[in-house]
């Protein structure tokens, strides 16, 4: 019952009690629906838009003081009649109506209230009663399309406010003749079209939201000087082209989000005269050129440039004098040069993300460490060399850290790495690091809080004995390492392990039993040489990789019930005997199954050549000519057949 209450009934509400007072509707609207759950009103009872404004001299005296607001228990009476009309079907006197005079009205705030109108009713409404109408607030109100240009007559309007609506329309070009629009907000509400350009140079526009409308596009106009925009929001729009010289002449503008556009070309250089700039999100276009010199920009707290081909230095903008800078995101562009290690030292900064260019050079040692908020510092997928400074391993509240993929070189002792207690997420892997880790540390949880720790390439040489202890650990990378000896068991016993990789190490054997894997859904041990049996294989497991160790003997009957999930399975390069178990056919995700390199024999399994659609890539080489030569009868001939797929296919999967 309670969420049945109708549009028309609320607003008619609503709008009684309206005033410059907001908290006045929103209570009073909780009062009303009681009132309708506690009569037991039925639900069908429903009035169109339009009944909510004949129906307000129900309680006119009310109406005619609502300056004053003096709600009081009278309206509580009028709200019964109210309440007894609604019931009595909504039969109204429009005689009554014209006793009404909404002409003083100002703000209309009725967010979330569900008004499901046509865009002829809403605008109509709208503009034939409240003509001193400043403030238009409906998001979430279930409005529809097309905007009606009676709306021109609320010359007064200085807000519009229209988030969240399906409106599934353009925005009339008429919306540039309100002379007094401060703030256009039209987020999430379904347009489609092109977004007229004239609307972005109102002089007295302030606030212009259009985000998460995927199918609005255009492009910005020049902008006059001095112009009077402060918020600019077109994230997730299709707005396209580049962005104006006279970007510059937005003066006191401090918000500026233009993530996941289509936008292009350089970003202008008169950006770097925006003093207010307070936010900066450009991500997920296609800029190119230098990014902006910020200096002048005192306050700027968030930049992110992200995704998009920028090029050149960052070393111009004085980084020392953003000290409110929180967010600096540069990942996924073309930048070159150093890191100035001034940006190491800014007190507010939270999160340094500049993984995925290619900055080159040493990364000196930072001043003054001690101040430091730094929970986020990505410098992955560069050039930087030379040692690792040991200045990073004094930023105390680091969770993220990821070097990794540069060339930073040296050694590293592990007990310098296990200071930041505060490590969720650690990531040294693709250097040329030798990590000492020479088994006398602390057993002890070295990072209580780490959920991902791949040290991939680091010339570790034991298997770190403290990770018995991380609880937490989800994601585990030891891959391309020089680990000898055996994998010990208690690794299987971490339940909340996900992802584990001990490719490309020395490991000979496989401390068993592999219970409780339920969790492991990647589980890469290739390369390595292991021997005997196969293991007993997690149970959800989607990728599994034991190729290329010295396993042996047959491949055990029952493997397909372990691979239900599987889409990634090898065997590769081992030394299996006997049959493929005819159990691998249940496994009806696989698209890569790699039995090559063994001495298995038998037939083709019949399932595996009608599995040829879903899987990708195939090697048959197990199979022995004989007896693919059976078929001789002008049929497929599976031989062929599975060796034509294996060899097409091979050459367009990656692995
Ligand atoms: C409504 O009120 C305004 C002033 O409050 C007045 O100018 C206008 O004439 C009134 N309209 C009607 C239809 O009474
Ligand atoms: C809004 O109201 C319309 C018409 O009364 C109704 O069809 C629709 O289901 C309502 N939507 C929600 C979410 O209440
Ligand atoms: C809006 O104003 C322009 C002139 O500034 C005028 O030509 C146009 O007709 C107006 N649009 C409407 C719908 O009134
Ligand atoms: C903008 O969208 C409209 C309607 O979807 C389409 O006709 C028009 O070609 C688009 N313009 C651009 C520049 O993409
Ligand atoms: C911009 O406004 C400032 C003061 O508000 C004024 O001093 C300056 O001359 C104006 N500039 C232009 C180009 O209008
Ligand atoms: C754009 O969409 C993404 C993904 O849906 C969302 O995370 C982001 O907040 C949106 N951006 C804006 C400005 O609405
Ligand atoms: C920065 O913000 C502060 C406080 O909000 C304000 O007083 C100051 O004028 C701003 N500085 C600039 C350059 O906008
Ligand atoms: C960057 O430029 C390359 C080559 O011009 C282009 O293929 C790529 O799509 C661009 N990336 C972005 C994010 O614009
Ligand atoms: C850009 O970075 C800021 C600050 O880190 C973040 O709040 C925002 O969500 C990012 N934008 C996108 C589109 O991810
Ligand atoms: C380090 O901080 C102190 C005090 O906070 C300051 O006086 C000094 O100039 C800073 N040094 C550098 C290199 O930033
Ligand atoms: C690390 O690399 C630098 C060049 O970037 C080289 O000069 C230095 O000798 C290397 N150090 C070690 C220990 O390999
Ligand atoms: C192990 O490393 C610690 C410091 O990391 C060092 O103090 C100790 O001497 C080393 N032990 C051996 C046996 O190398």
């Amino acid at each position: 019952m309670e969420s049945t209450f109708k549009a028309g009934e609320v607003m008619a509400y609503g709008l009684i009690f309206l005033s410059k007072q907001e908290f006045l509707i929103r209570s009073f609207e909780r009062l009303f629906q009681d009132g309708i759950t506690n009569r037991h009103l039925q639900p069908s009872v429903r009035m169109s838009f339009f009944s909510w404004l004949f129906l307000m001299p129900i309680c006119p005296l009310l109406l005619i003081s609502f300056r004053t607001i003096v709600v009081s228990g009278q309206c509580f009476g009028n709200q019964q009649s109210l309440l007894l009309q609604l019931k009595n079907n909504l039969i109204f006197d429009s005689a009554l109506s014209s006793k009404l005079n909404l002409s003083e009205l100002t703000e209309l705030l009725l967010d979330g209230v569900n008004i499901s109108a046509q865009g002829n009713e809403w605008c109509q409404a709208l503009s034939s009663s409240l003509l001193n109408l400043r403030v238009l607030s409906l998001s979430h109100s279930y409005l529809s399309g097309p905007i009606d240009s009676t709306l021109l007559k609320l010359q007064s309007l200085s807000i519009i406010r229209l988030d969240n609506n399906n409106l599934f329309t353009p925005i009339p070009e008429f919306f540039a003749n309100f002379t007094r629009l401060m703030s256009l907000r039209l987020r999430s509400s379904g347009l489609i079209g092109t977004f007229p350009r004239k609307i972005f140079q109102v002089p007295t526009l302030e606030i212009l939201d259009l985000s998460n409308n995927h199918l609005l596009n255009g492009s910005l106009p020049d902008f006059p000087h001095n112009g009077s925009l402060r918020t600019l929001v077109l994230g997730n729009t299709s707005f396209a082209g580049k962005l104006p010289d006279s970007f510059g002449n937005l003066k006191i503008l401090s918000t500026i989000d233009l993530s996941f556009c289509n936008f292009d070309g350089s970003v202008p250089y008169s950006m770097a005269s925006l003093t207010q700039l307070v936010y900066l999100d450009m991500s997920h276009n296609s800029f190119n050129g230098p990014i902006p010199v910020f200096n002048v920009a005192k306050n700027l707290t968030q930049i992110n440039l992200s995704y998009n081909n920028l090029t050149g230095q960052i070393t111009s903008t004085r980084w020392e004098e953003l000290l409110n800078l929180v967010d600096l995101d540069l990942r996924y562009n073309l930048l070159e040069g150093i890191i100035p290690v001034s940006l190491f030292s800014l007190p507010s900064l939270h999160k340094l993300q500049l993984s995925n260019n290619q900055f080159s050079g040493k990364l000196n040692e930072f001043p003054n460490i001690s101040s430091h908020v730094l929970g986020t510092l990505d410098l992955s997928s560069n050039y930087l060399e030379g040692p690792i400074p040991m200045s990073v391993f004094e930023l105390r509240g680091i969770k993220f850290l990821s070097l990794s993929s540069n060339n930073f070189n040296g050694s590293l002792q592990f007990s310098v790495i296990q200071r930041l207690k505060d490590l969720s997420n650690l990531d040294l892997s693709q250097n040329s690091l030798s990590i000492e880790y020479n088994g006398t540390e602390s057993l002890l949880s070295a990072f209580p809080q780490i959920t991902t720790l791949k040290l991939s390439s680091t010339k570790l040489k034991t298997f770190p004995g403290f990770l018995i202890n991380q609880s937490k650990l989800r994601h585990l990378d030891l891959s391309d390492n020089q680990i000898m000896g055996e994998i010990p068991g208690w690794i299987w016993k971490n339940f909340n392990l996900d992802h584990l990789n001990l490719s490309r190490n020395s490991l000979v054997r496989l401390e068993g039993p592999l219970l409780n894997l339920s969790s492991l859904s990647v589980l890469d041990l290739h390369s390595n040489q292991l021997q005997g049996h196969l293991p007993v294989l997690p149970p959800f497991a989607t990728y599994l990789d034991f190729s290329r160790n010295y396993f042996s003997f047959a491949i055990p009957t029952s493997i397909g019930n372990s691979l239900k999930f599987t889409h990634f399975f090898s065997l590769s390069s081992n030394n299996f005997h006997g049959n493929v178990p005819e159990s691998i056919c249940n496994a009806s995700y696989l698209q890569v199954l790699d039995l090559s390199n063994n001495s298995l024999s038998g037939t083709v399994l019949q399932c595996l050549i009608e599995m040829r659609s879903s899987l990708s890539y195939l090697l048959g080489k197990i199979f022995h000519r004989r007896q693919a030569h059976r078929n001789k009868d002008g049929g497929i001939n599976c031989y062929e057949g599975v060796m034509q797929l294996g060899l097409t296919l091979i050459s367009s999967v990656s692995i």
